[in-house]
């Protein structure tokens, strides 16, 4: 039995952004690495704050990891997640890169359902948007000294989002001589602070009318990787999708993951994971997009890199791949691939 929750209001469904909206519910676990099993089940509460040690370790040493996934209504009625398990490996692996217990894949998948379930009313109505889950793991162990940490936890919320139309509103990138990450590091990872130090970079960018920055790769300053939180695709005059290559500055993105399969098995594009300089953008590029759970497929309509500004007209790929990536989520496509997950009526009682 769930205990009753404040009872939230439903947002305006016609104006949903990516803005937050306070639900009804989250879902909490605790683990101990010294003690098997490590992790609980995920259980219900009251959407409300959190109480953390004032010494906990994710707040000075920022131990901590989060995920992005969605769930959608269909037109059925029934709420639907795309990928979970995706996110669910994902956020093994990060937790793993930051000296973290894994929290297991059937936990995760159980608590997603939980999330969902509980804050059903929150899923918008079919085209409309989108149920934004973010699952996150701390180390909540009180520390003075840095070091592997034993107290975990994690902890879901979500908040209902809005829908990208099928027109690709397109955005403005500005290419910077600065990196995500460092060489080596915590790049490939959902580690909080990959995106804690993007924002006194893209700042000034925003303020110049961007809507982001392109990074270039850490150890030449010559190839592009990401945007603060999405990554990035060009398709070229010659017709080839071109993205860069998993190393330890690009995030495996479950969206970027699944324009690829699509692209290389449904649309039999040329696909090539390969590093791409911003000069090769700038010279070769037709069409540019970025990819992201959040972000879903932006094209992007220009990017300046000095004191140069190159405009990409292509939208055709982008929009190819959107009409199959949302039509799959949103179940207004035969899910060929089993990408979607039924979030169980109930689960949240269970
Ligand atoms: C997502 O795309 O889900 C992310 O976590 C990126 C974040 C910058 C919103």
């Amino acid at each position: 039995m769930i205990a009753p929750a404040r009872g939230n209001p439903l947002p305006e469904w016609s104006t949903l952004t990516f803005a937050f909206t306070e639900t009804d519910y989250i879902v909490r676990a605790e683990g101990d690495a010294s003690r098997e099993p490590v992790w609980e089940t995920g259980r219900i509460e009251p959407y409300g704050p959190i109480s953390l040690s004032p010494a906990a370790a994710v707040l000075s040493y920022g131990v901590g990891i989060f995920e992005g996934l969605k769930a959608f209504r269909r037109e059925d009625g029934h709420v639907q997640l795309f990928r979970p398990d995706a996110n669910a490996a994902r956020f093994q692996r990060s937790a793993e890169r930051l000296s973290m217990a894994p929290f297991p894949v059937d936990l995760f998948l159980s608590a997603v359902d939980q999330l969902v379930d509980a804050n059903r009313r929150f899923v918008p109505p079919p085209g409309r948007g989108s149920f934004y889950v973010r699952p996150m793991q701390h180390a909540v162990e009180a520390r003075l000294g840095f070091g592997a940490c034993h107290e975990l936890a994690v902890t879901m919320y979500g908040s209902p989002v809005g829908a990208v139309g099928a027109k690709s509103e397109a955005i403005r990138l500005q290419a910077v001589e600065r990196a995500r990450v460092a060489p080596g590091g915590t790049g490939a990872a959902k580690a909080m602070g990959n995106y804690a130090g993007s924002v006194h970079v893209a700042g000034p960018a925003r303020e110049q009318g961007f809507d982001d920055v392109l990074y270039l790769d850490a150890r030449t300053l010559t190839n592009v990787t990401e945007t603060s939180g999405a990554n990035f695709f060009v398709v070229n005059r010659a017709g080839q999708l071109i993205t860069p290559p998993l190393d330890d500055q690009i995030l495996a993105g479950v969206t970027r993951d699944s324009v690829l399969t699509i692209a290389r098995d449904e649309l039999r594009l040329d696909v090539q994971e390969r590093p791409i300089s911003i000069d090769e953008v700038l010279a070769e590029a037709g069409e540019a997009f970025c990819t992201g759970t959040a972000w879903t497929l932006k094209s992007v309509d220009e990017i300046a890199f000095r004191d140069r500004s190159v405009r990409f007209p292509g939208r055709e790929v982008r929009d190819r791949l959107w009409e199959i990536i949302s039509g799959t989520q949103t179940g207004r496509r035969v899910d060929t691939r089993g990408w979607t997950r039924l979030v169980p009526e109930g689960a949240s009682r269970r």
